[in-house]
């Protein structure tokens, strides 16, 4: 797979960008890791990639994030593109989060900058990071360890995650869907729906979908296989067919969108709900209602 060099990336960005990192703390930081040791530990065997994502380049990067560097570059690049500032763009999908939830999964979870953040917004829910590629989990982990969190790593696919029905009250995903096809998001937020308790909530942070329709360049910064199918499509009407309600989108800054909704909760539940205090803001406690727990 050869390397596309005419993207904005290769052509401008990425000199001024290398000129700003510190490439010999990032060289130290990579050889700090037990690499072998820490991927096998998180490692599941019986993953099997998905075509989409083992055989594309994501950012100019050979074999995607299936490849140590990749996770150990991936913040100190993050931190440039995303505008106005990196931090501020997560939190927009934390603000979004109606009530608090107990047990949240964030798919994607990448190098878990989103996931530490929810876990510093809700201290006392068990919060789980969910991702392809080892190596992102070797840094989330990484980070979750100096940041003194206690939070769950899982290697495996959004799309199939073993999990049981109704075992979170919250499922997140930020920078996901610009990176798959539109067929493996809408399978994706199929297995979100199945994951959510009833009143539960689903957040996607992700490239907004209008702005990217109008200003075409802006597909064309990086090496991204599938953000042109992402920009026509709509995430809200994803989350519809899927069978979530409540569905909304909001403007991000310019470039970014936050597009929520709710597993609605069955007519007979809803009254039961009331009766005992319950809204869809305030999920019930997954013992008193015998939901198995996922196995973190
Ligand atoms: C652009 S990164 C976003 C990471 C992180 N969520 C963030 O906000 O920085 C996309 C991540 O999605 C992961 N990914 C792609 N397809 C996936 C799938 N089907 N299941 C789980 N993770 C997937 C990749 O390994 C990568 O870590």
């Amino acid at each position: 797979m050869a390397v596309r060099k005419d993207t904005i990336w290769e052509r401008f960005l990425s000199p001024i960008v290398r000129s700003l990192i510190d490439e010999e703390k990032l060289r130290q930081l990579y050889e700090s890791i037990d690499w072998e040791g820490e991927s096998d530990r998180l490692c599941n065997p019986q993953v099997i990639y998905p075509h989409y994502y083992s055989s594309q380049n994501f950012h100019g990067i050979e074999g995607g994030y299936l490849n140590r560097s990749a996770s150990v570059t991936y913040d100190p690049i993050t931190q440039y593109v995303l505008p106005p500032n990196e931090t501020w763009v997560r939190q927009g999908l934390i603000d979004r989060i109606k009530g608090t939830p107990r047990r949240i999964l964030d798919l994607g979870c990448g190098t878990g900058s989103t996931t530490l953040m929810l876990k510093q917004a809700f201290p006392q829910a068990q919060v789980m990071g969910l991702d392809l590629s080892p190596y992102m989990l070797v840094m989330a982990q990484h980070k979750a360890q100096v940041g003194g969190l206690t939070m769950q790593w899982r290697h495996g696919n959004a799309e199939e995650t073993g999990f049981p029905d109704a075992s979170f009250d919250l499922v997140t995903a930020s920078l996901l869907f610009h990176e798959t096809p539109p067929t493996v998001a809408k399978s994706i937020l199929r297995e979100c729906f199945r994951l959510l308790m009833p009143g539960g909530e689903v957040l996607i942070l992700d490239g907004n979908q209008k702005t990217l329709r109008q200003v075409d360049w802006l597909t064309e910064v990086f090496e991204e296989p599938y953000i042109k199918d992402y920009a026509t499509q709509s995430v809200e009407a994803w989350l519809g067919a899927a069978g979530f309600e409540a569905v909304e989108t909001h403007d991000h800054w310019w470039v970014h969108q936050v597009t929520q909704g709710m597993k609605p909760i069955p007519a007979n539940n809803r009254a039961a709900t009331q009766r005992q205090g319950f809204t869809s803001n305030t999920p019930q406690d997954f013992g008193s209602q015998g939901t198995p727990a996922p196995a973190f």
